[in-house]
């Protein structure tokens, strides 16, 4: 394809570049994401760029380069006259990981503002907003100026991004998304930093999972996507930091919607089940630090109702009623121990898929979530069980959602012997700053 005489590279000359192995100069890449968004570049060529990425890597000078002409695609979000330090905190996704519904009150009540731009769930990973939506009023689609209100007068929100924020990473995920080229490095971690750095926070926890529910099942590469974006959070002026936090089983609990909310508030309350209260406390003293607010007694803030009393208003900042009850779907299956001994495994992607199944989750973005269903687990990775205990139960609208639930399920959980000496790994890994 010839170039245009109006633009200084042809896309084509570009992919054969990555295609080869080669190194894109910033002026290539800057010029890729712009002339992507004006239209010039065309979906089919961006893809293949994305595959040539995926292939064969970017160098850490690219990965820069690529995250900032993503937000440069856009505007960027300015919290200097909010008068406080802001901070924010992003997980690659787990099952039943519910941290962000305590974590923005508990924070804000330090008196860190917490804006917390989130997305919505794909797959078997829930989204926070979606959880959130289970609250009778509650509402993410707030503008400009709510969102600035929310912040300055609760100081906390949780929100959906709007498409001002890096509109080159909105279209080039949704194209990943079609095109096989979702799980590269350099792109997953320009793809979350462009939208992190867009977002204008000035501190940035990354909570990195892996294992078997996680979107990066290795240690090893979840190590690296960990270090790549602390380094572009950095050199972008963003105090970042991670923790790296295993998703072999699920988070807490709950795994839906309405009952993760319903979770998280027993976490506000100064209870809960202790990995959520664990996760929740530590992500806390981290997103505190890096906003310069080292040693603040985080757990005394759960246990005396500060963080309660925090979210109480932040609901209501957007539009929920707290002490709305939320919606339980009425068809229930129950699944119990089939012997005596120690549940040894339970695996994280099948009970999400399971969740997802049931109608916890979406297949495309377009897709509603029912906000009723999923799955309490009543025993985890540990406890001792008796033939006959209850394991965990599915929650439908109707009970043909069951098959196909309990079809993801088959093989997901071990019980050892009794008198098996199961030893838990910890659930934060590694942290890396
Ligand atoms: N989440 C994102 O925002 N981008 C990715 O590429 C993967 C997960």
């Amino acid at each position: 394809m010839s170039q245009n005489r109006n633009e200084p590279f042809a896309a084509v000359d570009i992919i054969g570049i990555k295609r080869e192995g080669g190194v894109l100069s910033g002026e290539q890449i800057r010029w890729v994401v712009d002339a992507f968004t004006r239209g010039y570049v065309a979906p089919e060529q961006m893809s293949a760029l994305a595959m040539a990425i995926l292939l064969n890597g970017c160098d850490r000078r690219e990965i820069r380069d690529l995250t900032l002409a993503m937000v440069d695609s856009g505007e960027r979000l300015d919290f200097s006259g909010l008068g406080k330090p802001t901070t924010d905190k992003h997980s690659t996704g787990g099952v039943g990981d519910k941290t962000t519904l305590p974590l923005m009150p508990l924070v804000a009540s330090f008196g860190v503002a917490v804006p917390q731009l989130s997305g919505r769930g794909l797959g078997h990973t829930g989204g926070t907003l979606d959880k959130l939506e289970a609250i009778p009023g509650w509402r993410a689609d707030l503008t400009r100026e709510e969102m600035f209100a929310a912040l300055r007068e609760v100081g906390g929100v949780v929100c959906a991004a709007t498409a001002e924020l890096a509109p080159a990473d909105r279209e080039l995920y949704r194209l990943r998304d079609a095109t096989g080229t979702v799980r590269s490095i350099p792109l997953i971690a320009s793809s979350i930093m462009s939208k992190k750095i867009a977002e204008g926070t000035g501190a940035l926890v990354l909570d990195v999972k892996f294992g078997a529910g996680a979107f990066m099942v290795g240690r090893a590469d979840a190590r690296e996507l960990a270090r790549t974006m602390v380094e572009l959070g950095t050199d972008a002026g963003v105090s970042t930091r991670a923790l790296l936090t295993r998703m072999d089983s699920p988070l807490g609990l709950a795994i839906g919607n309405a009952n993760e909310v319903r979770e998280a508030v027993e976490v506000l309350a100064g209870g809960g089940p202790a990995d959520v209260r664990e996760l929740v406390l530590e992500l806390a003293r981290e997103m505190l630090s890096a906003a310069g607010r080292d040693g603040e007694d985080v757990a005394a803030a759960l246990d005396d109702g500060r963080a309660m009393d925090r979210w109480r208003r932040a609901v209501r900042a957007q539009g929920g009623d707290p002490d709305a009850p939320l919606a339980r779907a009425p068809e229930r299956h129950e699944v119990r121990a089939a012997r005596d001994g120690i549940l040894t495994r339970q695996d994280a992607l099948a009970f999400g898929l399971a969740a997802w199944r049931l109608g916890a989750g979406r297949a495309r973005a377009q897709d509603p979530v029912l906000h009723d269903v999923g799955i309490d687990l009543a025993a985890k990775p540990g406890d001792a069980v008796r033939t006959g205990d209850l394991l965990f139960t599915l929650s439908a609208r109707s009970e043909d959602r069951f098959p196909a639930a309990l079809e993801a399920l088959q093989n997901a959980w071990d019980i050892s012997p009794v008198g098996t000496n199961y030893r838990a790994e910890p659930l934060i890994a590694e942290r890396l700053a």
